[in-house]
């Protein structure tokens, strides 16, 4: 039994109630572009919503990070990986979350426990030390010796703000070599295999940490890097999860692994997450801004190592070695068999624009290499725009000739482009350079309007149940029963627009949550909220508590047009709109 099943099956013989992995796509967080961790999609239940499985779930989520795009080649990093979690929402605390996860490791993994160490949090200003979980460790039988305490690595927030507690980190000796005595968490021999975290506060932006009103566990381990882990190799491409896509490369390009690994890793890794994003339910085609750019990068980078292996560009390599992926993953994730299509195509369409000017631009490219030291903004640029080079690209081709690229420079002329600096700003690329943009924030304020003209329209009982926002659309779900009728649709675009027309401020206040209520902002789930609330008015029309962000006035919003309105689920109304 793999991995994955083991973990699953453990927790639900212990109580615990398998729940889907979520889209990689966040459904109502435009702050983030993907899913980093087993933990985001459970935000509003870690803050105290009731969960419709109930307290004790266990799940595997498919996760993406792109912030270190450039390490993937190495032999741990991906882009797209699997966490498998186990969550207490305020049922269990530290006792059994160590007990359960020990127990996991030690009896269904057979890890011997001389192989296993441990960080506990050593206290700060705000919280003191977690005694609770030193003892229980000893307790079970660790030494003391293997119980490091530490204090800045044993506290755990996703970013900056939100859900947040002191964890508990397990650790794996991965060497032949001699287990030392006591454990150091910076010898790397040590690597952290599970992360158990005891969420119970909430830090809010201005750093101030209040209890949430439930004590909460969250765990995370890494499917790839256990997985290698338990086969005893060291390079992750070596296990099970991967062997036989390496080998398909070693296939298709007549090239061994040994002496190829770079490119072929990148190639296996950037197909893999490709897959996960274009089967996503969320729709992501390839495209200059957000989650469709990620999406473009990875398929222009796979082409571009296909090149240096000398694999045909033009031929189906890339459909091979994605059928192969699908196949691996179809039992787990029912939408990569149903979307298997739909993938396909996205890598089809997107290998056919860039294989049209590949060639021009490299050739371009060694042009400019040639008789210049450096590449400057404007010159980076123009390979991006005529040639389809997106900037890393350009990065690594430099990065291989030790040729520097003025990336700020690049940045500049990249905010200049009217097109693309609306992606520019908001740093949900962390050192990227696309990043979120003008165009989430206008549709993140729309929905606030559209939601207020649906309760003058349709009622005051229209509640938002749940939004969706690209930089392309909105999405918004409403408490409603009836199919809303032509005239009801028009009615509340031209109330949205006409409230746009007014160029209405919009304010941003904080406010205690007793009061923000009283005083008749909407929310969607009180319970999820800290006691001191941001709330977001708009004019006199609308006033929703919220993090933002949102635009400062109506106006620039241009007009707002209702595309489709749709049953979502029993007596929830689904909008989809855009702003023109
Ligand atoms: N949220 C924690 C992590 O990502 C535990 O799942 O490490």
């Amino acid at each position: 039994m793999n991995l994955k099943d083991l973990y699953i099956n453990y927790f639900v013989s212990i109580g615990h109630k398998q729940i889907p992995s979520a889209p990689v796509v966040p459904e109502n967080d435009p702050s983030v572009l993907f899913n980093t961790a087993g933990m985001q999609p459970l935000v509003p239940y870690l803050m105290g919503e009731t969960h419709p499985y109930g307290a004790r779930l266990c799940d595997y989520q498919k996760c993406i990070r792109t912030n270190d795009l450039d390490e993937i080649g190495d032999t741990t990093h991906h882009t797209f990986f699997e966490m498998l979690g186990n969550w207490s929402l305020g049922d269990y605390f530290k006792d059994e979350s160590i007990l359960y996860s020990f127990n996991f490791l030690t009896k269904v993994l057979n890890i011997p426990l001389e192989k296993l160490a441990v960080t506990v949090f050593a206290g700060n200003n705000d919280i003191p030390f977690d005694s609770e979980s030193y003892n229980k460790w000893l307790s079970l039988g660790l030494k003391k010796e293997r119980i490091a305490k530490t204090s800045d690595d044993n506290f755990w927030i996703a970013g900056d703000v939100g859900p947040c507690g002191s964890d508990t980190e397990i650790f794996y000796f991965r060497s032949n070599e001699e287990i030392p005595e006591v454990f150091d968490p910076d010898d790397d021999r040590w690597v952290e295999i599970w992360n158990n975290v005891f969420m119970e506060f909430y830090k809010d932006k201005d750093g101030k940490i209040s209890n949430l009103s439930k004590k909460n566990v969250d765990t995370g381990m890494g499917v790839e890097r256990v997985t290698a882990i338990l086969e005893g190799v060291n390079d992750n491409y070596l296990s099970s999860i991967w062997i036989d896509v390496i080998k398909l490369i070693e296939e298709i390009s007549g090239k061994k692994y040994n002496g190829n690994e770079k490119s072929m890793r990148i190639i296996a890794d950037h197909l893999r997450t490709a897959v996960f994003i274009s089967s996503d339910e969320a729709g992501i085609k390839p495209s200059n801004t957000d989650q469709g750019y990620i999406l473009r990068r990875l398929i222009r980078r796979v082409i571009r190592h296909a090149k240096k292996l000398e694999i045909d560009p033009n031929s189906d390599f890339d459909i091979k070695i994605a059928s192969l992926i699908i196949d691996k993953y179809k039992d787990y994730y029912k939408e990569i068999a149903k979307n298997k299509e739909v993938v396909f195509e996205v890598l089809k369409n997107e290998k056919t624009k860039f294989n049209k000017t590949l060639e021009k631009g490299l050739k371009e490219f060694s042009k400019i290499t040639k008789n210049n030291k450096n590449i400057n903004g404007d010159v980076a640029f123009h390979l991006y725009d005529t040639y389809g080079f997106p900037i890393e690209l350009t990065t690594e081709l430099a990065g291989e000739l030790e040729i520097e690229v003025d990336i700020e420079g690049f940045n500049r002329k990249f905010r200049e482009h009217q097109e693309l600096s609306r992606s520019a700003s908001s740093g949900k690329f962390k050192g990227g350079l696309a990043s979120t943009g003008d165009m989430e924030i206008k549709y993140h304020t729309a929905t606030h309007l559209l939601n207020a003209a649906l309760k003058v329209v349709v009622g005051p009982d229209v509640h938002q149940m749940g939004s969706n926002i690209t930089s392309e659309r909105m999405r918004f779900d409403f408490s409603c029963d009836h199919k809303l009728s032509d005239e009801e649709k028009k009615k509340v675009e031209e109330l949205v627009n006409k409230w746009i027309e007014a160029d209405l401020i919009v304010e941003k206040c904080e406010m205690n949550k007793e009061e923000a209520i009283n005083s008749g902002a909407e929310c969607m789930f009180i319970e999820k909220y800290p006691d001191i609330v941001t709330v977001y008015k708009i004019g006199d029309v609308s006033k929703e508590l919220c993090g933002g962000p949102h635009v400062k006035n109506t106006k620039v919003l241009g007009k707002f047009k209702i595309k489709k309105e749709e049953s979502s689920s029993s007596g929830v109304r689904r909008i989809k709109a855009v702003l023109l």
